[in-house]
């Protein structure tokens, strides 16, 4: 990327990871999946942007909203929060062309100690993930390091889906996994941009897919209905180490 492409990565990122700021305090119980949705649609045009999920590949919705077995691309509906859910809120605004994806766990009201595990697990995965960049290693570095860590706390990850390449795409190469061998898989190019998303499950790594009507996005479950939780930044690789444009400073 140019240095004019990273500047508008860099906005759009920034809008991505106060998108989610933004939501934080309207998730609460009585909250519908669907009201999330249209704040953060309506937040996201507000800013100059569009909601990069909405019509991608026939989603339907502008965010996606994976409650408590969910495992990611939950599409918002009428479903109500209640005490005691988790949910994954995951947001792409696009602006000037450049995509910014993150997504983060938030507790409705009072959740279990599992929950809390999952959720914790899931953002450490992230964060192991992350700090195994380094410009010229490889995603393999990045699933090794992500992988080690779920099966010391006696968590699974998901196999199936990972990370990506984003930059003027929404989704390219490289696939970025939970699970691998240091020095395997693809190089990280300094001056590109990927995702870091571990899905972590709290019984096993086993997930089934589903349908959504009209697209070819599928969403996916846990098999047992168990909790999965995730976190995800982007990341830009710079030449001599890498930047989390989607961490918001303060
Ligand atoms: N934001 C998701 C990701 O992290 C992708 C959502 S695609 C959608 O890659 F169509 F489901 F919105
Ligand atoms: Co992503
Ligand atoms: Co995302």
């Amino acid at each position: 990327m140019s240095p004019s492409d990273i500047d508008k990565m860099r906005v759009v990122c920034r809008l991505a990871a106060e998108t989610l700021k933004f939501i934080k305090p309207y998730v609460k119980p009585g909250v519908s999946t669907n009201e999330i949705n249209q704040l953060i649609h309506d937040f996201t045009l507000e800013n100059g942007a569009e909601p990069a999920p909405l019509g991608y590949h026939g989603f339907p919705k502008s965010v996606c909203t994976s409650v408590n077995h969910c495992v990611c691309h939950g599409v918002p509906d009428e479903t109500v929060l209640k005490d005691g859910d988790v949910i994954n809120i995951d947001v792409t605004p696009k602006k000037d062309g450049f995509y910014g994806d993150t997504s983060a766990m938030f507790f409705v009201g009072n959740v279990s100690d599992a929950a809390k595990k999952v959720t914790e697990v899931a953002h450490g995965a992230m964060w192991k993930g992350i700090e195994a960049i380094a410009p010229f290693g490889t995603t393999g570095d990045i699933g090794f390091a992500i992988g080690k860590y779920i099966q010391k706390k006696g968590l699974y990850a998901v196999k199936e889906i990972g990370g990506h390449g984003i930059g003027n795409v929404f989704h390219t190469d490289p696939f970025v996994p939970s699970f691998g061998k240091k020095g395997r898989g693809e190089r990280l190019k300094p001056w590109t941009c990927l995702t870091v998303e571990p899905m972590i499950n709290q019984n096993s790594a086993q997930i089934i897919e589903v349908p959504i009507a009209n697209s070819s996005i599928k969403y996916y479950e846990t098999h047992d209905k168990s909790l999965s939780a995730q976190f995800e930044h982007t990341i830009l690789i710079t030449d001599t180490s890498y930047e989390v444009l989607t961490l918001l400073e303060d």
